[in-house]
C-alpha cells in the first residue's frame, strides 16, 4: 500500500496515527527503528505532540542498522534517537536496545541477534517485531543492505556486519528473515532522490531486484509505503 503526501512532516503525522492505532487496538510494542532524515522528523513529532499518546513505558525499542561507531558520534542513528526522542518521552531504560556500535562489528552483529531472539516472540522459528522502520536510500538500500552486499540480505543470521559502499564505514544492519517477519513494515520514502529507484520497485521491474529494499515482502502482507511527494514524483499512485 502506498500514501503519498506534501511533505515530510505529513508523512511524520500520518506514522504517528497509525502506530497511536496499532499500539492501542493492536497491541503493538516492539519496534525496529530506523536511522536517516526522514525519522528524525518523525522523533521530533513524537516528541512534541505523542508524549501522551503512546504507552512508551511499555514500548520495545530497537534498531534496524547501526553505524559502527560510539553512541555520541554524530553519525550515530541511538544518537539521534535519543537526541531527538528518547530524552524527551518517558520510555523505560531497560526497554531500549542499541546496537553497540562502539563494539567489535562481527562480535556485535552476533551480540545483536542474541538480543533480538532473547527480547522476541517467535514466529515461524524466527524473532518476530510488531513493527519495522525503514528508509531508503537513493541506492536502493533499506537498513545498511546495500546494492553491492544482497547477499546479506537472505543471511541465515539475523544481523550481519555490511559495508557502507561509498565511505568503507562498517554498519550493523538485521537482515532480510527478521524484517519479512514483522508483524507489520512501513516505509518512510521522501525526497526526489528516492523517485527513480521507487518507480522501478513500484512497477516491480526487472531492475527493483537489484534494489534491497525491492525485497522488502512480509508474510504478514503488512507493507505500507508513506511516501512524500517528491519520492513518489516519478510514478504518481
Ligand atoms: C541509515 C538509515 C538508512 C536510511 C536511508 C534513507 O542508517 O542511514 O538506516 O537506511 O534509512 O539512507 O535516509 P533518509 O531518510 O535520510 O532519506
Amino acid at each position: 500500500m502506498f500514501e503519498i503526501y506534501d511533505t515530510k512532516a505529513e508523512v511524520a503525522r500520518a506514522l504517528s496515527g497509525y502506530l497511536e492505532r496499532w499500539s492501542a487496538e493492536e497491541g503493538f510494542r516492539s519496534i525496529a527503528l530506523s536511522g536517516g532524515s526522514t525519522p528524525r522528523v518523525w522523533f521530533d513529532l513524537l516528541a512534541q505532540e505523542y508524549k501522551n499518546r503512546l504507552p512508551w513505558q511499555e514500548l520495545l525499542l530497537f534498531w534496524g542498522d547501526e553505524r559502527c561507531v560510539p553512541p555520541g558520534d554524530a553519525q550515530s542513528n541511538y544518537g539521534m534517537t535519543r537526541k531527538h526522542l528518547l530524552d524527551k518521552v518517558p520510555v523505560e531504560p531497560s526497554h531500549v536496545f542499541r546496537i553497540h556500535g562502539e563494539n567489535p562489528p562481527a562480535d556485535e552483529a552476533q551480540r545483536y541477534s542474541m538480543v533480538l531472539k532473547e527480547a522476541l516472540p517467535e514466529d515461524r522459528g524466527i524473532p518476530q517485531l510488531d513493527l519495522v522502520i525503514l528508509g531508503m536510500g537513493d541506492d536502493g538500500h533499506t537498513a545498511s543492505i546495500f546494492p553491492h552486499e544482497m547477499e546479506l540480505w537472505g543471511s541465515d543470521s539475523l544481523c550481519e556486519v555490511a559495508t557502507h559502499p561509498e565511505s568503507g564505514q562498517k554498519r550493523i544492519s538485521i537482515t532480510g528473515q527478521i524484517i519479512n517477519n514483522a508483524k507489520q513494515v512501513v516505509f518512510l520514502v521522501t525526497g526526489a532522490n528516492k523517485a527513480a529507484p521507487l518507480a522501478e520497485i513500484r512497477k516491480s521491474s526487472a531492475a527493483s531486484a537489484q534494489f534491497p529494499a525491492a525485497h522488502v515482502a512480509p508474510t504478514s502482507g503488512r507493507l505500507l509505503w508513506l511516501l512524500d511527494k517528491d519520492a513518489a514524483s516519478q510514478n504518481p499512485v
